[in-house]
């Protein structure tokens, strides 16, 4: 695939898509974005892709938002353009995926940044990785979804702080906030993503996105959480997996789905 601003690597199972602009410290323009739209399509269409793991370039910057330089003309109805379109091609997009998204963040996690990681499923850090939501020292807000997605991940008094001081946290507090799971020397970081990663494979990929569609369902205020779970219960009964699982436990080997 012909890319500019991201790089997309497939090894057997797992992707990694490493946004790829170091220079600027990953920010995202409108370009990047697209990009990214289309290698998270790419790699959710290929059945053979079971995880994806998402980073930054170089050992600085995860992304370090929103790339202000685009943005800094803006007027109202661009800006709320700009919140629309980079909502449904990349943050809402990656939180619904069903192949499941691993951040793995490996510094500077602002603005867009710490939005993007937070769009995906699950986040590990490294233990240089700064967070922050930045926007109003720019006299703006967040608009990639961090006023709803942070509040739900550490709660609203800790986010309030994060979202109206515009500070960063070190990668230790985002842990102890649950912002994050695992702290790992930057070293580490991709093999320990990896790690968490082949755990995920193991497991029946239907399971896999039903899991992810009705744990999202519960923070969508349009859905009855326990109802998708009701239904994505029942559906994963007429599926070659849950035969594939159930006989394989039943006759005492691996599934192999
Ligand atoms: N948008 C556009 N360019 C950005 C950027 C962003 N969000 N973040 C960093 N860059 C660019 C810088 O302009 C600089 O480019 P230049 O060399 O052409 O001047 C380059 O990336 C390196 O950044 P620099 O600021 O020199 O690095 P630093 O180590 O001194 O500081 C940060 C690092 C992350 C603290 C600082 O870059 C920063 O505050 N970035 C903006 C964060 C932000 O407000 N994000 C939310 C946007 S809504």
């Amino acid at each position: 695939m012909d890319f500019k601003n991201i790089k997309y690597e497939q090894t057997q199972q797992l992707v990694s898509i490493t946004v790829n602009r170091p220079a600027k410290l990953n920010a995202l323009n409108a370009a990047t974005i697209s990009e990214l739209h289309e290698a998270f399509k790419v790699a959710n269409m290929d059945l053979e892709v079971r995880v994806i793991i998402l980073t930054g370039s170089g050992e600085k910057a995860f992304v370090a938002g929103a790339d202000i330089k685009e943005f800094v003309r803006f007027n109202q109805i661009e800006g709320t353009e700009l919140a629309t379109r980079g909502q449904q091609l990349l943050f809402d997009y990656v939180e619904n995926l069903e192949t499941p998204v691993i951040a793995a963040v490996n510094g500077f996690a602002l603005g867009g940044g710490l939005e993007l990681a937070m769009a995906a499923h699950i986040r590990i850090a490294s233990e240089n990785a700064r967070f922050g939501l930045p926007e109003v020292s720019l006299g703006v807000i967040p608009g990639y979804g961090g006023t709803q997605r942070l509040p739900q991940l550490v709660g609203k008094g800790r986010a309030m702080e994060m979202i109206l001081t515009g500070g960063m946290i070190s990668a230790e507090k985002a842990l102890s906030y649950g912002l994050v799971n695992h702290v790992v020397p930057q070293d580490q970081l991709l093999v320990q993503a990896t790690e968490l990663a082949k755990k995920i494979v193991k497991n029946a990929p239907s399971a896999i996105s039903a899991a992810i569609t009705t744990v999202n369902a519960g923070f969508d205020v349009n859905q009855n959480g326990f109802e998708v779970e009701k239904q994505a219960f029942g559906s994963c009964f007429g599926t070659a997996d849950f035969k594939e699982g159930t006989n394989a436990f039943l006759n005492k080997r691996k599934a192999n789905f």
